[in-house]
């Protein structure tokens, strides 16, 4: 146990970390060069195009010094706050964190909500200064940032370029100095911490686990404390480059263990692993059940291809336990599912995979936050759709998800992005400045609000300068109505919003002028409305047409008319009828992005 380093390596997001961790790797000689590859980490095609890294994963590096062995293992945490609890117990089950910060950027929002989840779990913090091969890199400057945000002395700064391999070395002897071995009693009953799992389509689940005291034993019986089911550990191991099995893991080790698990969801991030014949008293502190905060309507573009659509959705949640879906219908859409997201990019996420691993082309609706709605009679649920609003009349009031975020900034931005704060009705409550042009911004904001297009805003405005991270800091009361859209009279229900009643004018007007843009000229005219309840709000028209695309042919070209006939109605398959009006699909995906 003395022998052994549990670490990780929090940065904002582009700092190095993956070509850090590769070079580490690299220097244990833990990848021949056979196995090298660009980014060893990223092992999801998708992680590796997007250049985020999504899912946690675990690798052990030997590293020799005067003869004696340590054991490194490198726990790797998702960059996205999205992903929040996953980094948090990934980060618990360490001991140390390299905190990369890129010499040419300086201290991001992401780098300090990393690091303070570092410092509630006691982690110790190596500061590394990367990128210094870069010409325009600012070492002094930036040392002067981490020396102001941890308190450490400046000497504490490591310097390193993952590029040229310079400095490397030494961030391998400051693992094996600086942080603390595993602490934890081997005689104790077995307490294993899950922080992560990954889905195996022949191997079922692998669950990753920190021993935090005891011992597990391959053929043990084990108990999830959470789920309060039982398996045995049909394998266990430690995570080389692949899985090595071994026969036993003691405390302070980091490994795998297979227990013939089939879906994701019966294994949660957070749980305790114990023995069913000695079982510890307690679980390990901190574990919460992860709720998605962000629902969306998803529904085949093809009403046939439902069947299909349910299939990939099974498939999917088999390893993203995060997912949730149920079943809902839509009068414009057909049959589709209300699923459940972590939050925006696990959105996309899910819609990419669904495309790329299913070649399911679905179409989504507007996304909302999760409400939590009081009726008059005491009763309270929550609401994931607009539909689920109750009557007026029973309502007594809604109550909407808030969160804190951390917005770092140049000064000279620091006026339009309170604008945009305030619009998004954002409460400034701290603001310091890190360096003379550096300032910190700190706002309780609606969830909701950062949905549509705040990340975007955020960075037009400040010409890609500012960074952004928030965590969620619970419910808050809200005036929130919801607008509909009606067609000739007719409500769309997949446009329907749930917004803030001060918002809801200018958004409905916005949105009727939009659609305007974007529903063709049909044979007769047709009225855009958004209402609140039976008031009508805005109004726009489309005036109508009368559209003879033979029209155009001359002579009596028959094939040349069968096939314009043919391509109008492949153009029509791309439209939802909507009582006699037919929608083009991108206008249900219009409200996001609003000007
Ligand atoms: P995410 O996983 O997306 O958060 O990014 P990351 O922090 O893992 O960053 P990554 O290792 O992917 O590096 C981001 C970019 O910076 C890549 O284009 C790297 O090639 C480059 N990069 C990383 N380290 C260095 C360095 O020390 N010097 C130079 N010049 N470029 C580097």
């Amino acid at each position: 146990m003395k022998n052994i380093r549990n670490f990780c390596i929090i940065a904002h997001i582009d700092h190095g970390k993956s070509t850090l961790a590769d070079r580490l790797l690299d220097v244990t000689h833990t990848i021949t060069d056979r196995e090298k590859q660009a980014q060893v980490l990223d092992d999801m095609d998708l992680e590796r195009e997007r250049g985020i890294t999504i899912k946690s994963h675990a690798i052990q590096m030997d590293y020799l010094r005067n003869g004696e062995k340590y054991v490194l293992n490198l726990i790797d945490t998702p960059g996205h706050v999205d992903f929040s609890y996953e980094v948090s117990r990934s980060i618990a089950a360490c001991e140390g964190a390299l905190l990369i910060v890129d010499a040419t950027q300086g201290i991001q929002a992401q780098t300090i909500s990393n690091l303070y989840l570092a410092i509630e779990n006691d982690l110790e913090i190596i500061p590394v200064l990367n990128k210094i091969d870069l010409p325009n890199a600012n070492p002094e400057d930036v040392k002067d940032q981490i020396v102001d945000l941890l308190g450490c002395d400046v000497d504490d700064i490591l310097s390193a370029s993952g590029k040229t391999g310079e400095g490397v070395p030494d961030i391998l002897e400051a693992i094996v100095d600086r942080v603390p071995a595993p602490e934890g009693d081997k005689d104790a009953p077995l307490q294993a911490l899950v922080f992560d799992s990954e889905f195996n389509s022949f191997r079922g689940i692998i669950t990753y686990i920190r021993i935090m005291n005891g011992e597990i034993r391959k053929g043990d019986k084990v108990k999830f404390l959470n789920t309060d089911k039982e398996y045995q550990a049909d394998e266990i191991g430690v995570l080389r480059l692949i899985q090595e099995p071994r026969k036993v893991l003691s405390t302070g080790d980091v490994g795998y263990i297979i227990s013939g698990i089939k879906t994701s969801t019966e294994v949660k991030v957070g749980d305790t692993i114990t023995q069913v014949e000695n079982p510890c008293a307690a679980g390990i502190d901190g574990f919460e059940e992860v709720k998605p905060m962000v629902f969306a309507g998803v529904y085949p573009i093809d009403t046939e291809d439902y069947e299909d659509l349910r299939a990939a959705m099974e498939k999917l949640k088999l390893n993203d336990a995060s997912l949730t879906f149920e079943p809902e219908s839509s009068l414009a859409l057909g049959f589709g599912f209300r699923c459940g997201f972590l939050g925006l990019l696990h959105m996309e996420i899910v819609q990419e995979r669904l495309d790329r691993e299913f070649d399911m082309n679905v179409i989504t609706t507007v996304p909302n936050v999760s409400y939590v709605a009081h009726t008059q009679k005491g009763d309270e649920f929550e609401m994931h759709n607009p539909s689920d609003m109750p009557d007026p009349n029973a309502l007594d009031y809604i109550e909407e998800p808030y969160i804190r975020a951390q917005i770092i900034t140049k000064s000279e931005y620091i006026g339009p992005l309170m604008t945009l704060c305030m619009s998004k009705r954002g409460v400034m409550t701290n603001q310091q400045y890190l360096t003379s042009d550096r300032v910190e911004l700190t706002y309780e904001m609606p969830l909701g609000e950062i949905v549509f297009d705040f990340y975007d805003k955020l960075k037009s405005i400040s010409k890609g300068y500012a960074s952004f991270d928030y965590f969620q800091i619970g419910f808050r009361p809200g005036k929130l109505v919801k607008l509909d859209i009606l067609l000739n009279g007719e409500g769309v229900d997949a446009l329907s919003t749930l917004i803030h009643f001060d918002n809801a004018q200018a958004f409905g007007r916005r949105m009727c002028e939009k659609l305007k843009e974007l529903i063709p000229r049909q044979q007769f005219d047709i009225a855009i409305q958004g209402a609140i309840g039976a008031k009508i709000i805005s109004r726009e028209t489309v005036k109508a047409v009368r559209k003879d695309v033979t029209a155009k042919c001359y002579g009596g070209d028959i094939t040349r008319k069968r096939k314009l006939l043919e391509k109008q109605k492949k153009g029509k398959k791309r439209m939802k009828q909507v009582g006699n009006v037919e929608v083009p699909q991108k206008a249900f995906l219009a409200v996001l992005k609003l000007d």
